[in-house]
């Protein structure tokens, strides 16, 4: 615990807190999170310093100390709106990334830096260079969960939230969506737009199976399977939904199921338990290691200690900020 001294206005923040969270967040955790919580609420007045907080954080960061939260869109947007000078990027490290773009005269830091992501990592600039040599004129599209260095070689941004409708805004019978092989699979099947794949993978959605769909199904004849488009195809034709993390959030919120079973990451469900006592949540989830890397004390360290600062080369960053702004300019019709 770092030193501090408590206030009544913090006091009452965490008693409130502890309210909220009761149903996901046992007393054993609360006691076990509760001195670094009240480090990180501290830090973050003291500093003017928000977090951004991705749907897959575990319950104590999503609920307990998180500014905003959301799917990699939202949080793209949002983390532009904010008045604070330093932002804390509770995901991994393309997030961070993509937060220090749209805000580069504001500290971004990420807790752990290694906390990278599978789809991330499997495409470099100079694939996308590649590519583009091999497929001359076609506009390339990318998936957020990309290096700057990838988004700087890139046309326009991606989530999982507006695939379709931005590879249908670019007015061309041709893209390229790269790195994630299924969701770009995914779009296919919903537009008439040809799309050239690459071989990227989410280590977390690739392990889903359209038989453990099946006999998910079988085992709960009531349950609603929302799945994310990460995800195999085979995946999305035996689920009821598919989209992006907070699509899935926006589901649950405005259908209300009685039963329901979200083909993603687990934290997912452990926080929407939180707001819906209503739903019955059936964990058939996989964890991602390196959402999993960002910790309540790993947080609390990085605000006192200021680490670790994302830092990108302006030039870069302008090439590649251009990529995610067109991606924001593209109305979002939900
Ligand atoms: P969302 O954009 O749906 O939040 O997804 C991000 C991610 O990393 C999914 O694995
Ligand atoms: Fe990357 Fe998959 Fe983890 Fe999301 S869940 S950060 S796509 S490895």
């Amino acid at each position: 615990m770092l030193d501090q001294v408590g206030t009544p206005e913090l006091d009452l923040e965490l008693s409130n807190i502890r309210e909220r969270v009761k149903s996901v967040i046992n007393d054993d955790e609360w006691d076990f999170y509760k001195s670094d919580i009240e480090d990180v609420l501290r830090l973050k007045k003291e500093k003017n310093a928000i977090i951004l907080g991705h749907n897959y954080m575990t319950p104590d960061i999503f609920h307990c100390v998180s500014d905003i939260t959301g799917d990699s869109l939202a949080l793209a947007k949002r983390a532009m709106d904010v008045d604070a000078d330093i932002i804390v990027v509770a995901g991994v490290h393309f997030m961070a990334e993509t937060a220090k773009l749209m805000n580069p005269e504001k500290t971004v830091l990420i807790s752990d830096p290694t906390a990278g992501c599978s789809l991330a990592e499997s495409i470099t600039a100079d694939d996308i260079r590649k590519m583009r040599a091999l497929h001359p004129g076609v506009p390339v599209v990318t998936y957020v969960n990309t290096t700057v260095e990838v988004k700087a070689e890139s046309d326009i941004c991606c989530t999982s939230a507006n695939a379709k409708q931005i590879v249908e805004s670019l007015g061309v019978e041709k893209v390229m969506l790269f790195p994630d092989e299924f969701l770009a699979q995914n779009v296919a099947e919903q537009t008439d737009v040809e799309i050239i794949t690459f071989p990227g993978r989410c280590e977390v959605h690739e392990r889903f199976t359209g038989q453990q769909i099946k006999l998910l199904k079988k085992a709960h004849p009531d349950a609603t399977v929302l799945a994310h488009p990460e995800c195999p195809p085979e995946v999305l034709h035996e689920s009821d939904y598919a989209g992006s993390t907070a699509d899935m959030s926006r589901f649950v919120e405005e259908q209300k199921p009685k039963e329901v079973a979200l083909i993603t990451e687990c934290s997912m469900s452990a926080n929407l338990v939180a707001e819906h006592p209503e739903t019955n949540f059936i964990r058939s989830c996989n964890l991602c290691p390196h959402m999993q890397k960002i910790t309540m004390e790993n947080i609390a360290t990085a605000l006192r200690d200021m680490t670790t600062e994302i830092t990108i080369d302006p030039a870069l960053a302008a090439k590649a900020r251009q990529a995610v702004e067109r991606m924001i300019a593209v109305p979002l019709n939900k």
